[in-house]
């Protein structure tokens, strides 16, 4: 279907922006629904790539008279806006299960009860909601989900989970659509609860919904004074101000990158295609990367000498190993991911030459020690 009225929540965040630029380019009349959070911009100013060609309305998806004027004439919602961050979900809950669960739910009760044109809608859902990926035993052969490691494992630095049935050491494997929704922190249960909320209301109503299940996006205009999400701006940020990167565990946790030209390619498929209505898809890259490598890849295109801070802490409610298996939107929408991590890495480099970033990341771990989750 060819849509023209779309309107992006969280359009002058990180994904967002990126999306509606794609859209303008494809003369849509976009407009963007947006708070300007000071946590993610500066002193809660718009931000310079904020696309003029896109109409922004200032406001938040807590407040149902902001959805209204910003649901007026709209085909397509593209529902972005979100508190984001693990850690931090674990003691700002209440803003989390606001913005994100009372958000959707907000928007989802207008369209079941005021007129509107809505036709089709993309939510922002998210790796972090299945907890532990899909691992196989070496031992027993068992194909299995692990709970989230226990306390007592952890304070032994025993960092990789270990087969419910021999207890051998677990190897990863690519996690699907189809794997559980363990939704180990208050992030991941907000996430989960958008995606069901959408699905459930949606399919209830006839407006076809797509479910899109980010991995660990990366690229320019990440936030690079947010210390509460995305790993690699938060590295390229301690190295410019001349810190360590700091690394819990031992490192060796892997985590799946998807650059952003790929996520925002995949959302033109999925509002174009009908054959995405109603799906739940993983867009990761399939290929996992461990923690010590993301800092060593920034401290390479940054040329410095700094090392990184090993801490050997870990935070009881991260997961060891989850990518993805991509299969689904491959085969079913033609969706390939075509920027590395080293490729996409150096573009933000060179982006944030530009930038300011302010390192916040001390700030954000006292938050978490100083209530025993770090
Ligand atoms: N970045 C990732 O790795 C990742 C991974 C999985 C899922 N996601 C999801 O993708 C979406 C976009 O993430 P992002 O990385 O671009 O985040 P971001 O923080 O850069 O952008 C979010 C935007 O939403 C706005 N916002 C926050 N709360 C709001 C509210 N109550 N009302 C209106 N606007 C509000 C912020 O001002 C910001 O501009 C989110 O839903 C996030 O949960 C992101
Ligand atoms: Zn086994």
């Amino acid at each position: 279907m060819n849509y023209q009225r779309i309107l992006v929540t969280g359009g002058a965040g990180f994904i967002g922006s990126h999306i509606v630029d794609h859209l303008v380019k494809l003369k849509k009349k976009v407009r963007i629904l947006d708070n300007l959070h000071s946590q993610i911009h500066l002193n809660g100013k718009p931000p310079l790539y904020l696309n003029s060609h896109a109409e922004f309305i200032k406001g938040d998806v807590t407040n149902r008279n902001d959805w209204q004027k910003s649901l007026k004439d709209i085909e397509v919602v593209i529902h972005f806006a979100a508190a984001v961050g693990v850690g931090q979900s674990m003691y700002q809950i209440e803003r989390y299960v606001r913005d994100n669960s009372l958000g959707t739910a907000i928007l989802l009760d207008i369209l079941a009860n005021e007129r509107h044109k809505v036709k089709k809608m993309l939510i922002a859902a998210s790796m972090s909601s299945f907890g532990e990926g899909m691992y196989k035993c070496p031992g027993c052969h068992l194909l299995q989900q692990p709970q989230l490691r226990l306390l007592r494992d952890l304070q032994k630095c025993k960092w990789e989970p270990s087969c419910i049935n021999c207890a051998a050491m677990l190897q990863p494997m690519p996690t699907s659509e189809e794997a559980k929704l363990q939704s180990p922190s208050v992030y991941a249960i907000t996430k989960k609860n958008q995606e069901d909320l959408m699905m459930s209301v949606g399919k209830a109503y006839r407006i076809p919904v797509v479910s899109l299940r980010f991995f660990n996006a990366f690229g320019t205009r990440q936030s690079l004074s947010n210390p509460y999400n995305g790993v690699a701006a938060i590295f390229l940020s301690r190295v410019k101000n001349n810190k360590q990167p700091i690394i819990n565990e031992d490192g060796a946790q892997t985590r799946d990158f998807i650059h952003i030209k790929d996520i925002v390619n995949a959302v033109e498929l999925c509002i174009k295609n009908s054959k995405a209505d109603y799906e739940i898809f993983n867009v990761g890259s399939g290929i996992p990367i461990t923690i010590n490598d993301v800092a060593k890849t920034v401290l390479s295109l940054c040329d410095s000498r700094i090392t990184p801070q090993l801490t050997g802490k870990f935070r009881p409610f991260d997961i060891r190993h989850c990518y993805a298996d991509i299969s689904k939107l491959t085969k079913l929408l033609g969706w390939k991911p075509r920027i590395s991590f080293r490729d996409g890495m150096f573009e933000v480099y060179e982006w944030s030459k530009r930038e300011t970033a302010v390192d916040l990341v001390d700030d954000a771990l006292g938050e978490l020690s100083k209530r025993q989750l770090q």
